[in-house]
C-alpha cells in the first residue's frame, strides 16, 4: 500500500482511447488485488500483455520440509551455504516456510531471469552488495538494508551491480505484504507516530522500455507441492513495454536507516519494531539505537514467551547484544518457536546495565503458525545453539 504514483505518459481519463504516435491504441492493463477491489495500478503497453507463444513446466529448485519436531531453538549461519553461481531468483536456497510464507537466502553474481511471482507479494532484505531492480513498472537501483517490496505478480528480474555478491533475505508470501495498518490513517497516508513515511520509499521514476520478441518469463504459481509450481511462459514481445501507469499498487524499496526506532526509558515491546505485515507474519527491524534510559533499566529484552508465533532473526549488522555468547554472528538466522520461552545469552543482562546504544541490526520474521524446516537449514545448521543458555558447550 504505497501512496499514489504516475509515471511516464497516461491518457487524463481512465478507461479512454490513448493512442501510439503510429494512430493505435496502446493496450492497457488494470492489476489489481482482492478481486480489484483494493489498490491497484493501471498499465499502458505497446503490445498485448496477453499475447505468449508458449507454456512449459519449470523445474525450479524445490525442497522437502521437515516439522521442528523435537521441537528446539534453532540457529542457521547462512554464510555456510554453497550458493555461488547463482542468480537472486532461481538461486534462493529455502530455509523456512509454511502455507502463509517461505523464507529463503541467495548469495546472487549473476542476472536473473524474468520472473514473476503469482502467489504472493515478496519483500527482499539486502544483507549487502548492489543491485538493478527492473520491472514493467520501471527500474531503480537497490543497496545494502533496503527492504523491496514487490506486489504479486509484477514481471521483473534483479542484476547484481557489485563486486561482490548480492546477499538477500527472502520472505515470499501467499498474499499481501505491506505497512502496519495501525500505521496508516483511515484514508491510507502514514500517520506521525508511524516510524517511517511515504518520503522513505523509493519507487520507479520513469518506464522502462526493452524491445524483443520470444521473450521467456519464469512464472511462480499456485500449484500441488507445497503449493506452488513453476511455468515457463514465452512472450511474444518484451515485457517491458509499458509506456506509462499509474494507481497506488507497484514495486518499492524502503531502507532500514530510514526507519527511525522507537526507545524508551523501560525495554520496549517488540511490536515498536514492525515494519511490515502479510497474511499470519509480520516483519521487523531492529536497528541501532539509543536505548533503555530509566535509571534502573535493564537494555536487553526480557526473557519472554510469544505464544502464538514462531520467531525467526536475521542478524545482519553490528552486534546482537542479546545473543552474546550463543555463536551468533554475521548472516546468521535463529529460529525460536512458540512453544518455547527464549531470552538473553545468560551474563547478556548484567553486562548491558548502563549501556547507552546498540549497534545492532537485525530482520525479524514472526509467524502466527509454525514453519517447517527445509534442507538447505538443516545443512548449515548450529546443532548445539538449543543448550547454549544452559551454558553448554557448542558442538
Ligand atoms: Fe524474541
Amino acid at each position: 500500500m504505497p501512496y499514489y504514483r504516475s509515471v511516464g505518459e497516461i491518457p487524463r481519463k481512465r478507461h479512454t482511447q490513448f493512442r501510439k504516435p503510429d494512430g493505435t491504441l496502446y493496450a492497457e492493463e488494470l492489476m489489481g488485488v482482492e478481486g480489484f477491489s483494493s489498490d491497484s495500478a493501471l498499465l499502458y503497453h505497446e503490445y498485448l500483455p496477453t499475447a505468449i507463444v508458449q507454456s512449459e513446466a519449470y523445474e525450479a529448485p524445490s525442497w522437502s520440509r521437515t516439522a521442528n519436531h523435537p521441537l528446539k531453538p534453532r540457529h542457521f549461519r547462512t554464510h555456510k551455504l554453497d550458493t555461488g553461481g547463482g542468480d537472486a531468483i532461481t538461486g534462493r536456497q529455502h530455509l523456512l516456510a509454511n502455507n502463509d510464507c517461505r523464507l529463503s537466502y541467495a548469495a546472487a553474481d549473476a542476472p536473473s531471469p524474468l520472473y514473476r511471482n503469482a502467489i504472493g507479494d515478496e519483500c527482499i532484505y539486502v544483507e549487502s552488495g548492489t543491485a538493478r531492480f527492473e520491472s514493467v513498472f520501471g527500474a531503480f537501483d537497490i543497496d545494502r538494508g533496503d527492504y523491496v517490496v514487490i506486489p504479486t505478480s509484477t514481471t521483473y528480474r534483479i542484476i547484481p551491480t557489485s563486486a561482490e555478491p548480492l546477499r538477500t533475505f527472502v520472505t515470499e508470501a501467499t498474499g499481501h505484504i505491506g505497512p502496519p495498518k495501525r500505521y496508516l490513517t483511515a484514508k491510507g497516508q502514514f500517520a506521525e507516530h508511524a516510524p517511517y513515511c511515504e518520503r522513505d520509499l523509493r519507487g520507479p521514476a520513469e518506464p522502462m522500455l526493452e524491445e524483443g520478441s520470444d521473450i521467456e518469463v519464469l512464472v511462480q504459481h499456485r500449484g500441488p507441492v507445497n503449493g506452488t509450481a513453476w511455468t515457463k511462459f514465452t512472450y511474444a514481445h518484451h515485457p517491458f513495454d509499458v509506456v506509462g501507469w499509474d494507481g497506488c499498487l507497484y514495486p518499492y524499496a524502503f531502507n532500514v536507516a530510514d526507519f527511525e526506532p522507537i526507545t524508551g526509558r523501560v525495554h520496549q515491546p517488540p511490536p515498536v519494531h514492525q515494519t511490515f505485515e502479510g497474511p499470519n507474519f509480520v516483519i521487523c527491524s531492529f536497528v541501532p539505537r539509543k536505548v533503555d534510559y530509566h535509571p534502573l533499566s535493564i537494555p536487553v529484552p526480557y526473557n519472554h514467551a510469544n505464544v502464538d508465533s514462531d520467531e525467526v532473526l536475521f542478524y545482519c549488522g553490528g552486534n546482537y547484544e542479546a545473543r552474546k555468547g550463543s555463536g551468533i554472528g554475521q548472516g546468521s538466522i535463529s529460529l525460536h518457536p512458540s512453544g518455547f520461552t527464549h531470552g538473553p545469552q545468560p551474563g547478556s543482562p548484567e553486562a548491558a546495565i548502563g549501556v547507552e546504544f546498540f549497534d545492532e541490526l537485525a530482520v525479524m520474521v514472526d509467524t502466527f503458525r509454525p514453519l517447517e524446516l527445509c534442507e538447505p537449514a538443516l545443512a548449515c545448521e548450529d546443532t548445539g545453539y538449543a543448550w547454549t543458555w544452559a551454558g553448554r558447550t557448542l558442538s
